[in-house]
């Protein structure tokens, strides 16, 4: 069964960004002049997918606002002539159906995902977590669903990390199976260094089966007292099987505030309209600082 849906849980609360993060939800802090939650939707979009639930909690409404017509812009933007600016409005209430759900108390993200349970229904489907930007030249969430239309097994996106940040992720260990593929055999929420079976973390993508909220449903809370997704993901390495997948792309964590400014200088310089201006004002800003 092809997949057709994504999750895409909104619900956190952003600490590590705070003040910003205040009065505006953090998927929607901008990454140059788009938040960064619509390139995370454009990726899935990209990727065949047609149907995006989010996972939000009070707060979070902006969100679905950014995905909606909003007439005043539209009409405003059609009366002044600003046709390309038009164009890009009207893409993003056309990218796919948006539907909402509510989690009502911060159990974790495995609780999150099962909160969407009955409108993904009895389907194979997509996660895509708003903190991780993934630029590739196939989208990542592709990448993973090609696997998983090889595999039959539930995917889960990784990368190399570097040993210190292991406790920052959860992480897998596995037999290699083909390249850039491990069939699970372990899986930790944010080890410590000392516990942690490898440094393969886990990003923000995710192709799950149906069976997983079963899963969801039998996990008891974990690290930090949490339903952890990664802790249901290990019941179903056991009984059906997971496969890992070094995905092909760059990751940015724009969650964390070193992350962020990097995806914004990435993405920035490559801006048709803005990259010859930023690169030699980053080129100067950068000699100012050594003279210093
Ligand atoms: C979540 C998951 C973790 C994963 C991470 C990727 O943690 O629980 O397993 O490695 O996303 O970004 P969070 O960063 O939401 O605490």
């Amino acid at each position: 069964m092809q997949v057709k849906k994504a999750v895409i849980p909104a619900a956190g609360l952003g600490t590590r960004f705070l003040p910003a993060t205040k009065a505006i939800p953090k998927e929607l802090l901008p990454v140059v002049n788009k938040p960064v939650i619509q390139y995370v939707v454009e990726e899935a979009v990209a990727a065949g997918i047609v149907e995006a639930i989010f996972v939000v909690s009070s707060g979070k409404s902006a969100i679905l606002d950014h995905f909606d017509y909003l007439f005043e812009i539209e009409e405003t933007l059609r009366q002044r002539g600003k046709k390309d600016l038009l164009r890009e409005m009207e893409t993003l209430h056309e990218l796919a159906s948006i539907i909402s759900v509510r989690q009502k108390k911060p159990l974790g993200l495995g609780h999150a995902i099962l909160t969407a349970k009955d409108v993904v229904g009895d389907q194979p489907f997509a996660v895509l977590l708003g903190d991780d930007l993934i630029d590739s030249k196939v989208p990542c969430i592709r990448q993973m669903i090609d696997v998983y239309e090889k595999t039959g097994a539930a995917v889960v996106g990784v990368m190399e990390v570097p040993p210190s940040d292991v406790p920052l992720y959860g992480i897998v260990k596995g037999v290699q199976e083909g390249p850039r593929l491990l069939r699970v055999d372990a899986m930790v929420e944010k080890p410590s260094v000392a516990e942690a079976p490898s440094n393969l973390a886990i990003v923000g993508r995710y192709v799950l089966p149906p069976s997983i909220f079963e899963a969801i449903e039998k996990t008891k809370p974990g690290k930090g007292g949490e339903i952890q997704i990664t802790d249901a993901l290990a019941q179903l390495a056991r009984d059906k099987g997971v496969v890992a997948y070094q995905f092909e792309g760059d990751r940015y964590d724009v969650g964390d505030r070193v992350g962020f400014l990097l995806a914004n200088a990435v993405f920035g310089l490559r801006d048709p309209q803005l990259r010859d201006r930023f690169r030699s004002a980053l080129k100067a800003l950068l000699e100012k600082s050594q003279e210093g």
